[in-house]
């Protein structure tokens, strides 16, 4: 491998989320901080080296997209993707929980329903509720150790409820589940019966494990594009969250020019001239670290699967088809909820994430360097067996 995904950069002291913030709240340096969504590898060097030169030239006034811009994001959806955007429909947005909240707020009046599956990134819950919109939850069903949709009650929530609109997590955080091409167009099918208009957040579009294939929803139909708010980023894939840049994509004319509206009555604009820079970059010159990259994830995935196994075999690992987010079932281990985030968080010394009506189960963010995976995984074990 080219690239070393396996080099430890210490990222305490940089004002990050992820380990400062864990640090600040008791847990002290030896705690493996595996919970918020990014990763602990550096940017693809043409990504740095875009910003370094720009940073040489010093002068970062209002900026805007160009056409370089547009081809580098267009380009990679056709490649990797097969899905092909017109310019009109890009909208930028500095990050994609703005253009969620815009999107709600246009796409529904207060009081009205919005539905989302649960398990669901909790972040979609509070932008609904705090936007005084009715939040409709279903619950994805496990089947056999694989969550599955039960569209029945999807359709039976969103006729009761008259929900209005649907937010698609695709691949869904935090189950990994990538949804398959039937299942978007019974999805679709049914919204479109019920006259549900769709925020598809497919931030991790990226990260998918062979044989499974990210499917852009609003690329199977032009119907399906015509209700669809579809929200995507580079900053997953290659690791610039902090860096805030999104691209909306917007077929439908009407529903972008609400969007708009909405994005002005914030004062929302779209992304800042660094991060236009670095998306450009890593969109025109990244794709083979992320082929790289993901190779390395999926050597993660087996050191955890293998691990479980061997060593912690009442918690399963519920198999990811996409995102670099494991699905941990506690369930048998007989500790739930805040009782068992905080046995993983203070007894084993590993920092995991819970998603609200989850209790039992536990999200590992697996995107960090093997042997740090290792030494969480054997904190794990041994607190656990000495329970
Ligand atoms: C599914 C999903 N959507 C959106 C976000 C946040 O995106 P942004 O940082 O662009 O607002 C996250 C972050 O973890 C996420 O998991």
């Amino acid at each position: 491998m080219a690239i070393n995904f396996d080099e430890i950069i210490d990222r305490n002291h940089t004002q990050s989320f992820k380990y400062d913030t864990a640090r600040e709240s008791g847990m002290g340096f030896n705690a493996i901080p595996l919970w918020i969504a990014d990763m602990d590898f550096r940017v693809p060097d043409s990504v740095t080296a875009a910003l370094v030169k720009r940073t040489q030239h010093g002068i970062y006034g209002y900026s805007t997209i160009d056409d370089n811009y547009f081809d580098a994001v267009r380009s990679w959806f056709a490649k990797r993707h097969s899905w092909n955007v017109e310019p009109h429909w890009l909208v930028t947005t500095p990050g994609i929980l703005p253009a969620v909240a815009a999107a709600v707020s246009a796409l529904t009046k207060p009081n009205e329903a919005v539905l989302v599956h649960t398990p669901a990134y909790d972040r979609f819950n509070i932008t609904v509720e705090k936007n005084n919109r009715r939040l409709i939850k279903s619950a994805l069903i496990l089947k056999d150790g694989r969550y599955e949709i039960d569209f029945d009650d999807f359709e039976k929530k969103i006729t009761k409820n008259s929900v209005k609109l649907y937010i698609l997590c695709s691949p869904h955080n935090p189950i990994g589940r990538v949804w398959t091409l039937e299942e978007l167009t019974q999805i679709g099918g049914i919204c479109l019966k019920h006259g549900v208009k769709i925020i598809s957040d497919e931030i991790f579009c990226d990260f998918v494990h062979a044989p499974n294939k990210h499917t852009v929803f609003a690329g199977i139909k032009q119907e399906f594009a015509d209700i669809t708010v579809t929200c995507t980023a580079p900053t997953k894939t290659f690791n610039m969250s902090g860096l805030a840049i999104s691209n909306i994509f917007i077929a439908d004319d009407d529903i972008r020019d609400d969007f708009n509206d909405k994005l002005l009555a914030n004062g929302i604009m779209g992304g800042g001239i660094l991060p236009m820079l670095a998306c450009r970059a890593a969109y025109e010159n990244g794709a083979e670290w992320l082929d790289e990259l993901l190779v390395y994830l999926a050597g993660n995935i087996a050191f955890v699967r293998n691990f479980l196994r061997d060593n912690l075999s009442n918690v399963k690992l519920i198999e990811p088809e996409g995102t670099y987010l494991l699905w941990l079932d506690f369930r048998e281990f007989g500790l739930w909820a805040n009782e068992l985030k905080a046995f993983t968080a203070y007894d084993a010394g590993v920092i995991l994430s819970s998603e609200a009506g989850a209790e039992g189960f536990l999200r590992v963010n697996a995107a960090c360097p093997r042997s740090v995976l290792e030494k969480a995984m054997t904190k794990l074990a041994k607190a656990a067996n000495a329970r």
